[in-house]
């Protein structure tokens, strides 16, 4: 059975990027592979210096996640700094990083580009990505197009570890599913927390309403042609709708009469839809913090039992063990 693993930051809303990016590739591999999933509040830290919304971003991310259909007991589900060990695998991997090669991440530059001061740790950040997956020994990482780099500097890393010190890590492939590898947020571009184009999917209703009629169209008359696949709205609403749906909007943008309004109000009524269980689902265990708590808790020894024999192996093949 392969290992899968991914992460995600506690640093804002969830929002339909991170779920069809991510979690909702995740949530469906949990019968066929030996899954991880965790919370990276450690990566967050990068942006995140505000005590309280980093606590209530990691209980919001466990809760999505449950809420969302992830089965705890049946996968391996924990907060990333709960298991200490990835901080010394991290400043192992430090040392066989080469510069040229974290200068080169565009995560990093675009961060940096936005305002973000950039710290050592932004700086380092891949590194510590790469220490989640090797940790853990992953064979495969689901995740958006936007970390493809982050994964191949983690192979990088783990390739020449096992150059250095004989075969150690698994080298962890990247699963990045094409359909949904980049979701449009409301502006056209990559939907991001950071970019503030998000459409999260715990809003309430209204609130939600007004972001799905914020998405920024063309100013093409309706009776007008339009082409779906140069269109953001028409990209949200594939993730959607049904089949006979898409294929009667598509038909309206190829021989003219889409009017985005309503479109926009269809794309509302489905993402509410979607996702109405799961929202009622999240504020119930909102409401029951110790349960998320003891869930977690026991995730991270799960965890902790793999990450120590994997550290052990480290410190002793680097020479740690005298
Ligand atoms: P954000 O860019 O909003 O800060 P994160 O960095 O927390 O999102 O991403 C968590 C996961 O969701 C990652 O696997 C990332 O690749 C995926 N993801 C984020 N945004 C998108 C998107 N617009 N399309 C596809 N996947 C995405
Ligand atoms: N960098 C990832 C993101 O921003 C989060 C992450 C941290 C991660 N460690 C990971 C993803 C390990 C997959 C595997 O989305």
């Amino acid at each position: 059975m392969k290992r899968v693993l991914s992460g995600i930051q506690p640093s804002g809303q969830l929002h339909i990027g991170n779920y069809f990016g991510m979690m909702k590739t995740m949530i469906a591999n949990m019968e066929s592979s030996d899954l991880f999933v965790f919370i990276v509040d450690l990566h967050a830290l990068t942006t995140v210096h505000d005590r309280e919304r980093l606590r209530q971003g990691t209980l919001e991310a466990a809760a999505d996640f449950i809420a969302l259909g992830l089965d705890p007991d049946r996968c391996t589900f924990w907060v990333q700094s709960d298991v200490p060990e990835v901080c010394e695998l991290m400043w192992v991997l430090s040392t066989l990083t080469p510069m040229g090669l974290l200068e080169r991440c565009h995560s990093y530059k675009d961060k940096v580009a936005k305002g973000i001061s950039p710290s050592h740790g932004l700086f380092a950040y891949p590194v510590l990505m790469a220490a989640d997956i090797l940790l853990y020994q992953a064979d495969v990482v689901p995740v958006g197009k936007d970390q493809k780099q982050h994964l191949e500097v983690a192979r990088d890393i783990a390739i020449k570890f096992n150059n250095t010190y004989g075969e150690t890590f698994v080298v962890p492939e990247p699963a990045i599913s094409t359909e949904t590898a980049i979701v449009p947020g409301l502006d056209g571009q990559k939907m991001s927390k950071s970019y503030g184009n998000t459409i999260p999917i715990f809003l309430d209703d209204k609130p939600l309403r007004k972001k799905v009629m914020s998405i920024q169209t063309d100013a093409t008359p309706v009776e007008d042609p339009k082409d779906p696949d140069k269109c953001n709205l028409f990209a949200l609403l594939k993730l959607f709708a049904p089949e006979d749906k898409l294929k009667e909007v598509h038909d309206l943008y190829v021989n003219g009469g889409a009017a985005y309004g309503y479109i926009k109000q269809d794309l509302f009524e489905l993402i509410r839809d979607h996702f109405a269980d799961a929202r009622a689902r999240k504020k119930e265990l909102l409401a029951n913090q110790d349960y998320l708590r003891e869930v977690l808790a026991k995730g991270a020894n799960k965890a902790r039992e793999k990450a120590t024999v994997t550290l052990e192996l480290v410190r002793d093949r680097i020479g740690l063990r005298y």
